[in-house]
């Protein structure tokens, strides 16, 4: 018996195969879960994500639009899930946008007001909106886990790292007000706070070399993270061995965060 046997789930944030999300579906998966994933609206961003996820020998995978930013395009995808599947034991929320212009060190003073609400709108409030949706579904069986990634930059001062640092903290704030209001529905909603790792969206932060290269050098493990690292910690939050776990940040980072003046 694996631990995710029998659970399904929603995954958002499969970009290619160096996703976080990706790492945490190989790793769901390979622990009995099924994982259905939206993607970003177009045939291109469907193409790589289609192409991710067989990767991880998914044969036909559930595959569905959204573009979190629109509250249309969540109640659509979470309501596409609900006809096709009998439960929701999962959701992965493994998405953030910010406008790279304002992720380089020395720029967060400029950060226009537009660029700062959206970071916090797609990377934020998405959260928010998504554990709205997933409410009534998980209810239906008992319950149920909702996972978001963060970065600790939420916390510190992270050279580059700007409004999705103030993001972040908006973000690992709202998991824990969802967790109070969701818990009486036995819905956990937690954070992994995950290391530095190259992928799409932290090739657009300005520090993202040096985190890389601090975190080698500081972290307690001496190395950096990797995508399974994530994907182990996401499989035990999402499963039962978890269930008195909720409102909680988790650092999966090497330990970097626990080291003074490293970064
Ligand atoms: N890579 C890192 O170093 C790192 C570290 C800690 C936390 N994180 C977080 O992990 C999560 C995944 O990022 P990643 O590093 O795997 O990069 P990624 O580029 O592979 O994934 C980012 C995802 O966000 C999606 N996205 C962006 N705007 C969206 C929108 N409007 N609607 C729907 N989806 C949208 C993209 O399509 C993409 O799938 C993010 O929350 C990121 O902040 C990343």
């Amino acid at each position: 018996m694996s631990l995710l046997d029998g659970k399904k789930g929603l995954i958002f944030g499969v970009a290619n195969d160096r996703s976080y999300a990706t790492h945490i579906a190989r790793s769901a998966i390979a622990h009995g879960a099924e994982c259905a994933f939206a993607h970003l609206p177009g045939e291109k961003n469907e193409r790589r994500t289609r192409k991710a996820v067989e990767g991880l020998g998914v044969g036909s995978p559930w595959l569905a639009p959204c573009d979190a930013a629109s509250d249309d395009d969540i109640a659509s995808v979470f309501a596409k899930y609900a006809k096709d599947h009998e439960r929701l034991d999962f959701v992965v929320h493994s998405i953030a946008f910010a406008d790279r212009e304002w992720l380089k060190p020395g720029a967060f003073t400029g950060t226009p007001r537009a660029a700062y609400l959206s970071a916090v709108d797609i990377s934020a409030y998405t959260l928010v909106a998504m554990s709205r949706a997933a409410q009534p579904l998980m209810k239906e069986n008992g319950g149920g886990s909702i996972l978001a990634m963060s970065y600790y930059g939420s916390e510190k001062v992270v050279s580059g790292y700007n409004i999705m640092g103030v993001a972040k903290a908006a973000l690992e704030c709202s998991a824990r007000y969802l967790a109070s209001d969701l818990g009486a529905d036995n819905i956990r909603v937690n954070t992994i706070s995950g290391g530095p790792l190259k992928t799409l969206a932290s090739s657009a932060v300005g520090g993202i070399d040096t985190m890389l290269e601090s975190s080698e050098r500081f972290a307690p493990l001496r190395r950096n993270v990797e995508g399974t690292d994530v994907g182990g910690t996401a499989v035990w939050m999402i499963s039962d061995l978890a269930a008195g776990v909720t409102g909680e940040n988790v650092y999966v980072d090497c330990g970097l965060n626990t080291i003074g003046a490293a970064v």
